[in-house]
């Protein structure tokens, strides 16, 4: 299928999605969301792909936010929709996406760019990036899942003081936060990140998907994250996967996961 707004490259098992609106910093409009959602269904289903990196297009941006002009004139059931639809076809579907999902943050990623980093599974920004919540500028609140992820990963006070003052931070503060897992040069952001997934691709991809589910459980309510592990760990016994894992290990061989259950 054809995007308009996102491009899609696959490298062996990995799979780089860039969000493709240069001119207009990469904003989230409406179409964008979509293409991503069907993207990232596709990349789901297929077999050859193992780990995801979401990108920016050029070198300033990698979402400068929700596309501001598409709801200046939203009244408040157009402005709930806007975020309902949004979390439910990107941002939680990104959460609770079976494959690892990894941000490349390559420059500004402000209020949804900041949310879509912060819905992936972790993030690695350029040393130029700057990260802020800046919605309570426009009289507004982060709509994408910022006021739940952001505490989540830097802390309630931290979230409190970066939502309150709208101040972006800069890579190395972000780092020292806890919200992004490594800072690298700019020219050296998607070899890096690539390295990191095709460490990621060599493991059991449904060990990982099971992984994904049991760590997601400890931020749902009324889901017992403990029960939730217990499963998910039973679970893998009947997976391909063990048994290539321990035949591999107890033969002194490199495992050769197919990713089958
Ligand atoms: N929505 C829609 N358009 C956006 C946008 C957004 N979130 N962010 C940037 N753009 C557009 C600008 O309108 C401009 O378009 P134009 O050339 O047609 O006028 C283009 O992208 C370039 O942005 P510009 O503001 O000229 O770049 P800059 O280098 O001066 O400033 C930013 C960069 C990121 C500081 C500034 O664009 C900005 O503050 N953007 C909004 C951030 C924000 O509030 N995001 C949260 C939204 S909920």
């Amino acid at each position: 299928m054809d995007f308009e707004n996102i491009l899609i490259e696959k490298e062996g098992n990995l799979a780089i999605v860039t969000i493709n609106r240069p001119t207009k910093l990469n904003a989230l409009n409406k179409p964008t969301i979509e293409e991503l959602n069907q993207a990232l269904k596709q990349l789901e289903k297929d077999k050859d792909t193992r780990v995801i990196i979401l990108t920016g297009s050029g070198e300033k941006a990698f979402v400068a936010g929700a596309d501001i002009k598409e709801f200046s004139n939203f009244g408040q059931s157009a402005g709930s929709q806007l975020a309902s639809k949004g979390q439910e076809l990107l941002f939680d579907y990104i959460q609770n996406l079976g494959k690892p999902v990894i941000s490349a943050i390559n420059g500004f990623a402000l209020g949804g760019g900041l949310e879509l980093a912060m819905a992936s599974h972790f993030r690695v920004a350029s040393k130029n990036a700057k990260m802020g919540l800046p919605e309570v500028t426009l009289g507004l609140i982060p709509g994408y899942g910022g006021t739940q992820r952001l505490p989540q990963l830097v802390g309630k006070g931290r979230a409190m003081e970066m939502i309150m003052t709208a101040q972006m931070i800069d890579a190395e503060t972000a780092l020292n936060y806890g919200l992004v897992n490594h800072v690298v040069e700019q020219d050296e952001l998607l070899d890096f990140t690539k390295k990191i997934a095709s460490k990621i691709a060599l493991n059991s991809a449904t060990a990982i998907a099971k992984a994904i589910k049991s760590i997601n459980a400890n931020f749902k309510e009324n889901v017992n994250g403990y029960h939730e592990e217990i499963k998910n760990f039973g679970e893998c016994f009947e997976t391909e996967d063990f048994k290539e894992g321990t035949t591999a290990f107890l033969e002194k061989r490199k495992a050769n996961f197919t990713g089958h259950n």
